[in-house]
């Protein structure tokens, strides 16, 4: 397809559902061939779907980002399917160790007590630390390998969090993975910023996705739980995806490591 992005090549994680699938058809709408990575299949499968009526190519690989095969693979297929990687976005991520599977008793927003750091078990933080944080390295590591290999430079986009920078008690393993996703970002960029690859992160506020939905139905009817937003509202995924777009695109070619809110302004009071 005719785009600022035609020709390119791109990965996005989480793809199946909310701001990555957002993303990933703002990116097919710009020119680019996008492989869909997540663990559910059938959203990956209807994004890919999506972005083929529009008239793109789109390939779903079913994809574990914690699982270093996994994302292996989901690179190599996408080279041999599309010829190149060009870039990588990293949206797949749970706000909690039983997300995926949508386990309601320890849910932290339902339940704070599941959350508070003198119940959570190991394994639990472990699990959000390796999707969340180890997942993102994986899948940067192997796009910049491939990068390298083809002798071009790239782009690679994370997903952090306003939780990088404001703490929640009951979320203690989701806001250390995020703002370890900012540390990774710069880390990167000053690595492969020699190479020609380009490496940011935004950091989205209270975005409309199946995610929030979750905290959603734990508030209380009648509050306010968006006043301390500047803009005084939650935004829609299509409102990330464009900052994911800014910097997948030349748009943004002087600018590397950085990590942009896109919450409204939150992370200024
Ligand atoms: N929604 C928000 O308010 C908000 C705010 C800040 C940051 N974020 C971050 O934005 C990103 C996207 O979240 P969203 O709100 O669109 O949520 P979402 O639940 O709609 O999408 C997350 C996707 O990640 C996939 N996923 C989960 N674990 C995976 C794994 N191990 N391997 C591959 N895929 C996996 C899920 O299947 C799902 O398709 C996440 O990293 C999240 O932490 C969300």
């Amino acid at each position: 397809m005719a785009g600022e992005l035609e020709g390119r090549v791109s990965i996005v994680t989480g793809g199946g559902s909310g701001m990555g699938r957002s993303a990933s058809l703002l990116l097919a709408r710009e020119g680019a061939a996008v492989t869909i990575a997540d663990v559910n299949d059938e959203g990956g499968e209807q994004t890919a779907a999506q972005i083929e009526d529009l008239g793109g190519e789109a390939l779903f690989v079913h994809t574990d980002v914690s699982s270093e095969q996994d994302v292996v693979n989901a690179v190599a297929r996408t080279a041999s399917r599309f010829g190149k990687l060009d870039s990588m976005v990293t949206a797949a991520g749970i706000s909690y160790a039983k997300y995926v599977e949508g386990d309601d008793d320890t849910d932290p927003f339902l339940h704070p007590e599941a959350g508070s750091n003198l119940n959570k078990p190991t394994e639990a933080w472990q699990k959000v630390l390796d999707v969340n944080l180890t997942g993102v390295m994986l899948c940067a590591r192997e796009a910049a390998r491939q990068m390298v290999n083809e002798g071009h430079g790239g782009t690679i986009v994370n997903f952090a969090s306003i939780n990088a920078y404001n703490p929640s008690p009951v979320l203690t393993d989701y806001c250390v993975s995020k703002v370890g996703v900012v540390m990774l970002t710069r880390c990167f960029a000053v690595e492969f910023g020699p190479r020609g690859i380009r490496v940011n992160a935004v950091a989205p506020g209270p975005i409309e996705t199946p995610m929030l939905a979750r905290v959603h139905r734990a508030q209380v009817p009648g509050g306010d739980p968006w006043g301390n937003v500047p803009l005084q509202r939650t935004a829609q995924p299509e409102e990330v995806a464009e900052a994911v777009l800014f910097f997948t695109s030349d748009r943004s070619s002087y600018v590397t490591g950085k990590t942009l809110g896109v919450d409204g302004g939150i992370d200024t009071v």
